[in-house]
């Protein structure tokens, strides 16, 4: 179905959006301020052409969302846009794109209610975590705390840390799932003793979307003198998030995933007053001050994707945060209301409020989930994510649906779950 992006956003959001959707005004003042009415409410109608504006395949059903995200057809084309701008006169047009970015910085700062001079434009949320993980200064003996559940690549950093300068990492076990905070504040403070420097935490799981009390776990650990790294790669752009009301020290996203940005693009956030003893991965001494949060943008030349990310933050303005967060667990209840009604369904993911999100973890019971995802992948053209790749902890599919997901879509992925757990038996 051909779609009228304009009026699609009029009807989202009413006539602000639109001004946004045509780029009008600069981005600043399309803030959405205290104040700001009510947006209205959408119908499905509206959500389906949502869908469509995405470059999705639909012969596969994407429930992977989690992993990478999609972007809409209007980030796509200002990402070729500006690459082709470039491309005019390479070496000078990529050096004036850096002032551009100062209004996207702003934009983002605004999201996350922080200083615009705390956020830092990186390639994505690997990059911005390392850049805190590795960038620390420590001494042999000095203990980092994280989880087993943590993202792979982070536990990778710490590994590296570990193996290279001597600090300890304490890997918890936290219980999955976790149906209260306090259960897993338990585990942390178990963890902590005199020499903890850092605590490295997800908000929300990447194998299990389990949303961890970081606020909570932020003032827990500052009245021991300890600082707090947050993962945000799950929760940037799936619901509000604000550093501010954390009071985490450090906090690292993608902006491919929940914001639907460009590929190649990540938030870094550090408390302005810790950034001066934060070294960056690359080092920039003879451009940046020490104190400047620009100091872990210089990478060398890149793809200028960066400035597609004014389009992308209109996009998820112009349908609302609060909004995205509500659709996105009426997509995720769609398929897990069925399923948990069902005895073969072990779900991984706590539905207590506030426990969990979008992402939902479930395991078909007595069946191996690599062979599970196989077969909704090759089969049934079903794209989910099998966390036992990353995990001995426990087998299940991660299920992720995004704003391009459609209900439909999620009825066939209900309809044939509920199948196979008819016609696999326990032992499959
Ligand atoms: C919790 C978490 N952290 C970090 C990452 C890494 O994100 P990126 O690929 O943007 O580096 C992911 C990716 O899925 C994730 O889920």
């Amino acid at each position: 179905m051909p779609c009228d992006r304009r009026q699609f956003l009029t009807r989202l959001a009413g006539p602000a959006a639109l001004t946004m959707a045509g780029g009008g005004p600069a981005l600043a003042r399309t803030a959405a301020g205290p104040g700001t009415p009510a947006l209205p409410p959408v119908s499905e109608t509206d959500w389906d052409q949502l869908a469509g504006q995405f470059a999705l395949d639909r012969e596969v059903v994407n429930l992977n969302h989690a992993g990478v995200g999609c972007c809409c057809q209007a980030v796509l084309a200002a990402v070729e846009r500006h690459a082709r701008d470039i491309e005019r006169l390479p070496s000078y047009h990529i050096f004036q794109y850096g002032p551009k970015l100062e209004p996207i910085r702003r934009e983002l700062a605004l999201m996350i209610e922080c200083d615009p001079e705390e956020v830092a434009l990186v390639r994505n949320a690997t990059e911005a975590l390392d850049a805190i993980l590795l960038g620390l200064p420590l001494r042999r003996g000095d203990e980092i705390v994280t989880t087993t559940l943590d993202y792979w690549a982070m536990l990778d950093a710490l590994d590296q840390r570990e193996k290279r300068d001597g600090v300890v990492v304490r890997r918890v076990r936290v219980p999955v799932p976790a149906h209260t905070e306090e259960e897993i504040l338990g585990v942390f403070a178990a963890a902590l003793t005199e020499r903890t420097k850092l605590i490295l935490v997800s908000h929300p799981v990447n194998l299990t979307g389990q949303h961890f009390p970081v606020a909570r776990l932020c003032a827990l650990a500052h009245k021991r003198g300890i600082q707090v790294a947050v993962d945000a790669a799950q929760s940037f752009g799936q619901f509000p998030l604000s550093a501010r009301a954390l009071d985490c020290d450090y906090l690292g996203t993608s902006l491919h995933k929940w914001l639907m940005g460009p590929k190649g693009t990540g938030l870094l956030y550090v408390k302005k007053d810790l950034i001066p003893g934060l070294w960056p991965l690359f080092p920039s001494g003879q451009t940046r001050a020490p104190d400047d949060i620009r100091k872990f943008e210089l990478i060398g030349t890149a793809p200028p994707v960066h400035l597609a990310l004014a389009e992308a933050i209109r996009f998820h303005r112009a349908i609302g945060p609060d909004r995205i967060a509500a659709r996105l667990r009426h997509l995720r209840d769609l398929w897990s209301g069925p399923l948990r009604a069902h005895e073969r369904f072990q779900f991984h993911t706590s539905f207590e409020p506030g426990m969990s999100g979008v992402i939902v973890t479930v395991q078909l019971r007595g069946v191996d989930s690599g062979d599970l995802f196989q077969r909704l992948f090759r089969e049934e053209r079903i794209f989910t994510y099998n966390v036992a790749r990353r995990t001995g902890e426990f087998q299940g599919l991660r299920i992720s649906p995004g704003l391009a997901t459609t209900p439909s879509e999620l009825e066939r992925f209900t309809e044939t779950m509920l199948r196979l757990a008819r016609e696999l038996p326990s032992g499959a």
